[in-house]
Order: structure tokens, then C-alpha cells, then sequence
């Protein structure tokens, strides 16, 4: 075997290689490894709340339940992910994963039932969980957030 027939072997195994590394890991990341979900969660959340407001505003209970599908979905990769070994990177406050999750399952329960009530059209129960999902945007942020 000649030396430029080795160099190719060798390369194409490497490109192979990485290939196929990069086939498993993509959107799968391994137990222990790091992956960044909450901007996702944050940028479905944000739209979503948007949507609540206006909602509320305009007296318009059933724009309301549509608008929170991606919220679910960013949530349950974030489960999926927990579940999975894998670490949710906080800005802030890393240690206190569990307090994070704890306030996490919180508002996520307190949007769920803002979308039940939404979807029986009580505009002030809407009202009402739309100022406590406020508070608890606030409350979260001072302490994770950076
Ligand atoms: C359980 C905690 C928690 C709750 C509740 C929460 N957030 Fe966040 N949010 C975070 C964290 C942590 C970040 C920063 C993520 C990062 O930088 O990786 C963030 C970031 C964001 C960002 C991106 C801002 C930036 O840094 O560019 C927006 C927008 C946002 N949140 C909106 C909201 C809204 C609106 C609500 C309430 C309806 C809310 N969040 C509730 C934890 C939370």
C-alpha cells in the first residue's frame, strides 16, 4: 500500500467518522451533556403571553389556546431532556436547578389553567392568572436570569 493510498483511507475514515458522530448526536444529545432549552421555552413563552394580553384586551377567550401550542412543545423537550440525564444550563443560580424547576411547574400549571379557562371563556379568570403568570415572570427572572 502506497503512502497517498493510506492518506486517503485515513481521511475518508475520518470524514466517516464525523459523519456518523455527528448522524447520533444531532438533536440527541448524550446523558450529562449540555443543552441550552430555555431560550426556545422563553421565545415560545414570550409570543405566547403576547397573545394572552391581547386576549385579555380585546375580550378574545379563543385566540388564546392556539397561541400555546409551542409553549407545550418548547416544555416538553425540556422534560424530555431532564428526564434524559441531560444538564439544563441556568444563567444564573445553577445550583438551585431544583428551585428552577420547582417555579417552572408552577407556571406551567398556572398556564394550563389559563388555558382551560380561556377555553370556557372566563375572561376575569383569564385576567386573573395573566397577572399572576406576570408576577411569576418577574420572580423567576431575578433569580435565574442574567
Ligand atoms: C421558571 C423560570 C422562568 C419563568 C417562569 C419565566 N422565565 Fe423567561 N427566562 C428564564 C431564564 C432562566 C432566562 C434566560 C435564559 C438564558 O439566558 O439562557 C429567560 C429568558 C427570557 C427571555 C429572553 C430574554 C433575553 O435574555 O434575551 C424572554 C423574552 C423571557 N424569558 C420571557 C418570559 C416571559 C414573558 C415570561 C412569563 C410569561 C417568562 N419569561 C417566565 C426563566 C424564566
Amino acid at each position: 500500500m502506497n503512502i497517498k493510498n493510506i492518506f486517503w483511507r485515513i481521511l475518508f475514515a475520518g470524514v466517516l467518522g464525523t459523519s456518523f458522530a455527528g448522524t447520533f448526536s444531532w438533536g440527541q444529545p448524550k446523558a450529562g451533556e449540555e443543552v441550552n432549552l430555555i431560550m426556545e421555552e422563553m421565545t415560545a413563552l414570550d409570543q405566547a403571553f403576547k397573545t394572552i394580553i391581547d386576549g385579555v384586551v380585546l375580550g378574545d377567550m379563543e385566540r388564546i389556546k392556539p397561541a400555546m401550542m409551542g409553549v407545550y412543545e418548547a416544555r416538553e423537550r425540556i422534560e424530555r431532556a431532564l428526564k434524559a440525564g441531560q444538564k439544563v444550563i441556568l444563567p444564573k443560580n445553577q445550583g438551585q436547578i431544583r428551585e428552577f424547576i420547582r417555579l417552572d411547574d408552577q407556571f406551567h400549571s398556572d398556564l394550563e389553567d389559563l388555558t382551560r379557562a380561556a377555553e370556557t371563556g372566563q375572561r376575569k379568570v383569564v385576567k386573573n392568572y395573566a397577572h399572576r403568570l406576570l408576577d411569576s415572570c418577574v420572580v423567576c427572572h431575578e433569580k435565574f436570569r442574567r
